[in-house]
């Protein structure tokens, strides 16, 4: 079995943070989101796998790489425009042959990995096998209405939800699949629906199966939605400590401090990480947080937070949280008289004061 790891798109939801980055490259725990789409389609069995890139290109294969790193072989795919992800399937004909494939949302992140998924549809007589979860507002996603559990109908965006099942971004497909996509129209959206695609292979009368998910899941497409990956994947980090902490700081629970970072006079309470070469001083970091490589953080408290790297923090008064702050970017406080707020702030920063 194949796999196609979609990481084009444009990635608006998550901007100004990917004006200049592809959105599936945005650190969780310090760990671009799509290696761990990666490492998990590795982990159920499948090592040929198709990136497909649009505009970002450069910076995803710089680095997946080849793919060896994570055991994988790694094709990249170009796809002329973000057309729908059954129009990411059609870029990747060639590349699937007619091979069975496993299709994976590279902004997608699964702590209960792929395996059942995968074996399930190899063990069965489907023409496709999808991943579903429960969520609060199906409105946001595919959506299926289930006998039993094979899939009956599915509906994309839905504004009346038929049912509270989202679609989670990953797929497994027989070759027939490309016989639907060729059929298929642009939504209202303007995309070619991999949703419209499968319920096209249901109207053929053919099985399409259903495994719910193990664990959680989260789609990455908003800020918010970064945070709470970042809290979820750190919920599961083992202590290690590499790097130079002084006998005047305190490090509680569980930490990463990899090395090359320096960690002085501070205060630090896992569950938090912390890369090579960032340096933190006179200051508090708190749980669920991960600070990335050569960040400078200085006479700062911050908890519940992302900071990418090459980012510069210091003597902010108010405590930080629930921060999502992007590449070399620099906050600074201090004694300035008159006191007030000096900002240069990019389009569509956010900032809550
Ligand atoms: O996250 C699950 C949802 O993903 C499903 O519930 C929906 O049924 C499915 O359509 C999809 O919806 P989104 O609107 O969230 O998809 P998004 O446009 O965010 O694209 C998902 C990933 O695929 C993202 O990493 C970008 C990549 N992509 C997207 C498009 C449209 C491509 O590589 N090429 C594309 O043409």
């Amino acid at each position: 079995m194949k796999g196609l790891l979609l990481a084009g798109g444009t990635g608006s939801r998550l901007r100004p943070l990917t004006y200049t980055g592809a959105k599936q490259l945005i650190p969780v725990a310090n760990r671009p989101i799509l290696f761990y789409a990666v490492d998990a389609m590795v982990a159920s069995g499948i090592h040929d796998i198709g990136v497909i890139v649009g505009d970002t290109k450069d910076e995803v294969m710089h680095a997946l790489g080849d793919g060896g790193q994570f055991g994988a072989n790694i094709t990249y795919i170009p796809q002329s425009a973000p057309l729908g992800l059954a129009h990411a399937v059609k870029s990747a004909r060639e590349f699937l042959g007619d091979d069975p494939f496993l299709m994976f949302l590279g902004d997608n992140l699964l702590r209960g990995g792929l395996g059942t998924l995968v074996e399930r549809f190899q063990a069965g007589d489907y023409a496709a096998s999808i991943l579903l979860t429960a969520v609060d507002d199906p409105r946001q996603f595919g959506v299926a209405v289930l006998e039993n559990d094979r899939v009956v109908r599915l509906v994309e965006k839905p504004k009346e939800p038929p049912s509270n099942l989202a679609l989670v971004g990953a797929y497994c497909f027989q070759p027939v699949i490309h016989d639907a996509i060729a059929q298929l129209k642009p939504s209202w959206r303007g995309e070619y629906e991999i949703t419209d695609a499968i319920q096209c292979l249901i109207d053929w009368n053919l099985n399409v199966d259903s495994t719910r998910v193990e664990g959680w899941w989260k789609d990455t497409g908003r800020p918010e939605d970064v945070l709470e990956a970042n809290r979820l994947v750190l919920e599961d980090l083992a202590t290690r400590i590499e790097g130079q902490v002084d006998g005047e700081s305190r490090i509680t629970g569980r930490v990463v401090i990899e090395p090359g970072a320096e960690v002085v006079r501070s205060d630090i309470r896992g569950p938090v990480t912390i890369a090579g070469g960032a340096r933190i001083e006179d200051s508090y970091i708190g749980p669920y947080t991960a600070v990335g490589p050569q960040v400078v953080i200085r006479r700062t408290e911050i908890e519940n937070s992302v900071i990418l790297a090459d980012s510069n923090i210091e003597d902010i008064q108010e405590r930080i949280d629930q921060s999502l702050i992007g590449r070399g970017v620099r906050v600074a406080g201090g004694r300035r008289r008159p006191r007030g707020l000096r900002l240069v702030l990019g389009d569509q920063s956010r900032i809550d004061v």
